[in-house]
């Protein structure tokens, strides 16, 4: 058993709030995963979403390499030669717009600025300080957040509090306060809660939500819902946040997925797919949004130090020359085909390479487990969704491997 010693490591002195799998992965290139004993996988699980270019991407490691070579860490007090080329690349790609396929068509010209954290919770973090500014500036103090049920946005308290399953506040309260969540694709539900806001709320500063939800069960909003949404927020003056935290960066075929809707947010929360793997997030607020926080409100030691920035750099130049959307539509679409035909398979759901498999029977647990042995890495939300969330790099005939694989583990199961 090699990874024998990490084992007895781990279970002697790392809490334990993971379950693992015995597998040791000790290299990566691409979509492939190897282990400890040398075994090739196929990654459908791409770190948890983060793998925007593969594991190793050339352009990101020469970047990573050159930079580990100069300066690792100065602060936030000082210039950066990649954290200000990012932002920039970041603003052009929030204001691309595309049709609702995810084909870019051009830009609405908007600026964004950006705020640099290290995670995904916060990145959610500083949405809703920008968002509660804009209710204090504006809004008469207004500081409650209406998000969708069945929403994650990550294991902080605040965003835990945001996040719209009864099963993420069992423990861990007081929460902090102004938080509630409405079914998602309910546009009734959601005027309602703005308009008529409860006690727990108070007046309401602004709404977040993923337009896929993925930890949830991947669950699409319907473009429809998103306009309406828009047009909601927009009547009232309150912030529409998207967290594309896990839909952003081409996962959805589109730079981000509230594009395919043909709308702007004006908060969006960004990390895991930023810089193909290395930890960093972001949060970018559009015209008046990105000007909301000032110096003293908010801050990182971390946040787009000189490695992070210099990756992010180089996955956001690598993923816009390789034109990765359009694969990302191409793939995910043979990749739903493929999912669609699997015995036991009874609905698809998501977009891009963000997917989801409902089947019929309480088998996704035992796919992961037996997925392991036949060189597969695969991802079970509960016993009966199978979520992929491959690198977008995925070819063809690995979907197809995967594809073949799969079906013969689950006429094995069911
Ligand atoms: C939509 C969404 N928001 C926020 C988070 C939290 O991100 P992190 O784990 O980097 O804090 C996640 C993580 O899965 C997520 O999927």
């Amino acid at each position: 058993m090699a990874y024998g010693n990490a084992k007895a490591l781990d279970e002697a002195y790392i809490m334990h709030t993971f379950g693992r799998y015995p597998v040791e992965f000790v290299s990566g290139k691409g979509a492939i995963l190897t282990d400890s004993e040398g075994k090739r996988y196929i990654d459908f699980l791409g770190g948890i979403g983060v793998l925007s270019l593969g594991h190793r991407h050339p352009a990101v490691q020469r970047a990573l390499e050159a930079q580990v070579g100069k300066l690792w860490q100065s602060s936030n007090y000082f210039y950066d030669e990649n954290r200000g080329e990012l932002a920039k690349l970041l603003s052009g790609l929030l204001a691309t717009t595309t049709n609702e396929l995810g084909h870019v068509t051009g830009t609405t010209g908007s600026v964004w600025k950006s705020f640099f954290s290290n995670s995904g919770a916060e990145s959610n973090e500083g949405a809703f300080k920008v968002a509660r500014r804009w209710g204090e500036k504006h809004l008469g103090g207004a500081s409650g957040i209406i998000t969708a049920r069945k929403s994650f946005h990550g294991r902080t308290l605040a965003t835990l509090a945001a996040t719209g399953q009864d099963v993420f506040h069992k423990s861990f309260g007081p929460f902090p306060p102004g938080f509630a969540s409405v079914p998602l694709n309910d546009i009734d539900a959601m005027a309602e809660a703005v308009e008529h806001p409860s006690d727990v709320t108070g007046p309401v500063c602004g709404v977040m939500l993923e337009c896929v939800q993925g930890e949830g069960g991947v669950w699409p909003a319907d473009l429809d819902y998103l306009r309406d949404l828009r047009a909601l927020c927009d009547a009232h003056g309150i912030a529409l946040m998207v967290d594309e935290v896990q839909t952003g960066f081409f996962r959805c075929g589109s730079p981000f997925s509230f594009q395919l809707a043909g709308i702007e947010p004006d908060i969006v929360s960004m990390a895991k797919g930023i810089a193909d793997g290395f930890p960093m997030g972001a949060v970018a607020g559009r015209g008046e949004f990105g000007d909301m926080l000032v110096p003293g409100d908010h801050g990182s030691t971390f946040g787009g130090n000189a490695l992070a920035s210099a990756a992010g750099r180089a996955t956001l130049e690598t993923l816009i020359s390789e034109e990765i959307g359009e694969h990302v539509i191409a793939a995910g679409k043979h990749l739903a085909r493929r999912l669609e035909a699997l015995p036991h398979v009874v609905e698809v759901r998501g977009r891009g390479l963000l997917r989801g498999a409902q089947f019929d029977v309480p088998i996704a647990n035992e796919l992961v487990e037996q997925g392991l042995e036949a060189g597969l890495v695969l991802n079970h939300i509960g016993d009966s969704i199978l979520r992929f969330l491959p690198p977008l790099v995925i070819s063809y005939e690995q979907i197809d491997t995967m594809a073949d694989r799969l079906s013969v583990l689950i006429d094995k199961l069911a």
